[in-house]
């Protein structure tokens, strides 16, 4: 039977403006330009996933607004399976977002994301197979995460949890995951400084993401760097999340953790030549050339 990747998680409408002056504190400038884009953690690891042409199903909250209207339509418009994601009284989700000098500030308000409960998810959880993937990220409740990530350990689904932005983890929660994805940031804060001893003690588990660098894991024997892609950067927002979406379908299709994690740096180092979370994430076409998949 066919894995399906359920992502259980944030949505938000990007407000993006860039400026080549980031205000201090009590300061305003002008800046040069504004647009507005679907964007949160999970909607963007789930239209990363879809795009390169798997079955995802998005689980989430929006609200009864106009933007999420819009997010609604944009994850239908990318192939995503939305049946899991319903309205709810107020406002949907908003990130505030600072472009400046090739990289992105964000100020996240999750507003219908805090509605993504233990109990709104768990019947969805009741309808996965042993095996299929389950990606989460931290702009939805830390109790939710935490139920998510037991159901997956107690009925052998795999889980990925990607720890942005970061918060405190628990141990349990870190045991349990299958998959840890910080990038080097997060994994500072998650292990107090000692990412090497981490990486060692959570071989297969622990994957640091290093940007256009690539990504290091621990194979139970020693340090596995894999290398990244560089590219022309138009815009850093979403990277992270095409890698996660792009590395769940790598393990949907049973690659290896090398070529998977080579599989999601590729298609992460596509992402950022575009502007907007989601403008530059790539197809399964667009990767061929780089990689047999
Ligand atoms: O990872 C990028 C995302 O973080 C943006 O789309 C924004 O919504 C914030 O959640």
């Amino acid at each position: 039977m066919e894995k399906h990747i359920y992502v259980i998680g944030s949505m938000s409408m990007d407000l993006v403006v860039a400026t080549d002056i980031v205000p201090g504190k009590g300061e305003t400038v002008l800046g040069n330009s504004f647009f507005n884009a679907p964007g949160g953690k999970g909607a963007n690891q789930a239209v990363a996933a879809a795009r390169l042409g798997h079955h995802v199903h998005m689980v989430g909250r929006i609200g009864n607004d106009d933007f999420g209207e819009y997010i609604f339509q944009n994850l239908k418009n990318n192939g995503v399976n939305a049946e899991y994601v319903k309205p709810t009284e107020g406002k949907s989700g908003t990130a505030h977002i600072t472009l400046n000098d090739n990289d992105n500030s964000i100020i996240v308000v999750p507003s219908a994301n805090n509605e993504v409960t233990p109990e709104y998810v768990k019947h969805v959880l009741e309808s996965t197979n042993v095996g299929d993937i389950v990606l989460l990220q931290q702009e939805i409740p830390a109790e939710t995460v935490e139920a998510v990530v037991k159901y997956c350990y107690d009925h052998e689904l795999i889980s990925i949890l990607n720890p942005a932005p970061y918060r405190e983890v628990s141990d349990e929660v870190i045991e349990k995951a299958t998959y840890l994805t910080p990038n080097e940031t997060e994994s500072e804060k998650m292990f107090k400084g000692e990412v090497d001893q981490a990486l060692e003690r959570y071989p297969d588990k622990l994957i640091v993401t290093l940007g256009e660098l690539g990504a290091v894991y621990h194979d139970g024997v020693q340090q596995v760097e894999i290398k990244g892609f560089k590219r022309e950067v138009k815009d850093t927002t979403g990277a992270g999340d095409t890698f996660n979406g792009a590395l769940a379908v790598g393990l949907q299709r049973d690659y290896e953790l090398p070529k998977a994690l080579t599989f999601a740096n590729l298609a992460a180092s596509h992402s950022v030549t575009g502007m907007g979370a989601q403008g530059g994430m790539p197809t399964l076409e667009d990767l061929q050339d780089d990689i047999e998949v």
